[in-house]
This record gives C-alpha cells, sequence and structure tokens, in this order.
C-alpha cells in the first residue's frame, strides 16, 4: 500500500540520524535524496553508511550488495532536488529556527500533498509546523540511534496532523522494517522525556563523584539490564543532540529537566562524544 504512495524519500541532513535513515531506505528499496548544506557533510554522510554497509554485510544481515543500496542513494545539497520526493524527512540540528527555515523551504519546493516528516528529538511538531500554509502535512518521525540497528520508531502527531499523515508515518516506519509506538506532541514524548533526565542524572552522578564513569555505566547496566549506561550513551547520542534536547525539555517542564553542568562545559569544549572522537570516553 505504502509502495503505492512513496518512491522517493528525501532526507535533510547528512549527518549520525539522517545518514541512517538515508541507508535504510535504500536498503528496503526505496530512491533517496539525501540532502545537507555543505559537499564534506554529504561526503561524510556518505562515509558513514559505507561503514555502516560494510559492518551488516560481514555479518550477513544485507540481502544485496552495499553498492547496489548505496546507489539509491543520491547526495547533494541543492534544495530543489528534494522537489521531486513523495515524502521528506528532516533530521537537520535540533534547534527550532533551523528546523522552521528548512520546512518553509521544503514547503517552497515540495507538492502540497507531499508529507514533510520531522525527526526532532523533543520540539514540538506543533511550533516547527505553525508558520506553513498545510501544517496539517507535518508529523513526527522520530528514528533510534543507529537507526540500521534500532528497531523503534516513535510516530509524533502534532496538533493539526491528519489522521492519512499518520497511517501513513505508521505504514512508512513498518515497510522499513520497524516497529512504531505513537505519542502526543508533549515536550520529549515519550522516549526523550524520560531518557534526558536519567542521562543528565548520570552525568551529575559522574560529576560529583558518586563513581568512576566506568563504574556509572556498569552499575546500570548490569543492575538495570539496559544495553548501554548512561555515559556511554550519551557519546553516541551526541552531547550537543544531549544538551539541545535537555534545555528544551528544561525550557518546557521545569528545574527537574535541567541540564548537567558537565554537559554544557563537554559541549563549550568541542567533545561532543563518539561523532569527535571524544566525549566522557575516547573513540577511535
Ligand atoms: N543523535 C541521536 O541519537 C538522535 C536520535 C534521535 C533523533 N535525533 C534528532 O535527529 C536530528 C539530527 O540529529 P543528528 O544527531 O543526526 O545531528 P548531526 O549533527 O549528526 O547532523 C545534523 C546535520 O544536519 C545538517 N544541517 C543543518 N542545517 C541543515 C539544513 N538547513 N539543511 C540540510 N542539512 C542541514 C548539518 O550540516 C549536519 O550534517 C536532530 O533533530 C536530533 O535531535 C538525534
Amino acid at each position: 500500500m505504502v509502495r503505492e504512495q512513496l518512491d522517493r524519500i528525501g532526507v535533510v541532513g547528512a549527518g549520525t540520524m539522517g545518514s541512517g535513515i538515508a541507508q535504510v531506505a535504500a536498503a528496503n528499496g526505496y530512491e533517496v535524496v539525501m540532502r545537507d548544506i555543505e559537499t564534506e557533510y554529504v561526503e561524510n554522510g556518505f562515509d558513514t553508511i559505507d561503514d555502516s554497509l560494510g559492518r551488516l554485510e560481514s555479518r550477513g544481515d544485507l540481502e544485496e550488495e552495499p553498492a547496489t543500496i548505496r546507489d539509491r542513494i543520491e547526495g547533494t545539497t541543492l534544495l530543489d532536488d528534494l522537489g521531486d520526493c513523495d515524502l521528506v524527512v528532516e533530521a537537520a540540528l535540533e534547534e527550532l529556527a533551523v528546523k522552521r527555515d528548512v520546512f518553509a523551504d521544503l514547503e517552497r519546493v515540495c507538492d502540497e500533498d507531499i508529507v514533510l516528516a520531522t525527526n526532532t528529538s523533543t520540539l514540538s511538531i506543533t511550533s516547527i509546523a505553525s508558520d506553513l500554509e498545510r501544517p496539517e502535512r507535518v508529523i513526527g518521525l522520530h528514528f533510534m540511534n543507529p537507526v540500521p540497528v534500532m528497531e523503534g520508531v516513535e510516530v509524533v502527531v502534532g496538533e493539526k496532523t491528519t489522521d492519512a499523515v499518520t497511517d501513513l508515518a505508521h505504514d512508512l516506519a513498518a515497510d522499513l522494517g520497524k516497529t512504531t509506538w505513537e505519542a502526543d506532541d508533549k515536550p520529549g514524548f515519550v522516549t526523550n522525556r524520560i531518557l534526558m533526565p536519567w542521562i543528565n542524572e548520570g552525568i551529575r552522578a559522574y560529576d560529583e563523584g558518586v563513581a568512576s564513569k566506568e563504574d556509572i555505566d556498569a552499575g546500570m547496566e548490569l543492575g538495570t539490564n539496559v544495553p548501554m549506561g548512561p555515559l556511554t550513551l550519551a557519546d553516541h547520542i551526541g552531547l550537543d543532540v544531549c544538551l539541545h534536547a535537555s534545555e528544551t525539555l528544561h525550557e518546557e517542564l521545569g528545574d527537574r529537566y535541567k541540564p548537567a553542568y558537565l554537559l554544557k562545559r563537554k559541549v563549550e569544549a568541542g567533545d561532543l562524544g563518539k561523532k569527535t572522537g571524544r566525549g566522557f570516553y575516547e573513540y577511535e
């Protein structure tokens, strides 16, 4: 059903999430246009995709050759190249002003019946769509990191989002091999409303000397059966992404969401986690 409506998927942003979404869409047979603002960022996105496809192939988890999948992805810096997409997923920076600009651009270049999805972690779907002529076609399609590995996708329904758009979002995620749940457009939705205070508390526990970073992570992994402790997970997500998410939640929900001091300091120092080679831990 979804295949009759969607053939070509646009992705805005070729970072951690955008490259993952592009890869998963291409691996499931969709034509993909992946757009970032600089050629270098597009190339970085392809490097991430090549690494991921290589790993999946070596584990026997790919049904096609990596090159076949990669060839379905067109990289670009041109906004107009998104114009012939049947649905666009935005995965740019977690800043409301940036996302509003991106959606205003998309409204200009995309046909008026094209669904515009955002991968935002915490920002309001309604607010992202509020200046648009057709806010009813905007929805949250919140993929998890790393996209090729994580099964879950959170569908976030804005104030104006129609049922048809919501159904299409669930159907697309299912067609990409994902399992969805639905959240109302409340700050942080289900996942980050609960995850961000957990990460910040882990960072505060470390900063206040409760335990070493390794023991904080081990305590949560072994003691509560999560696959990754809070400091390792923060490094994987990106400390800037965690800080932006925490700041939005703090603004919307009050002091219990205040970002940890050490999280801010690490971001100011440019230590953003795995993607820069250093966060709470060091990476190759
Ligand atoms: N990292 C995670 O674990 C995670 C998980 C779920 C959701 N998200 C959300 O996904 C989104 C992207 O996060 P990320 O971790 O991939 O960030 P990232 O910093 O890795 O990548 C963002 C990319 O967007 C590009 N960009 C910025 N403005 C743009 C524009 N106008 N047009 C096109 N590209 C633009 C940047 O150049 C960058 O390459 C954010 O909204 C974030 O909150 C992140």
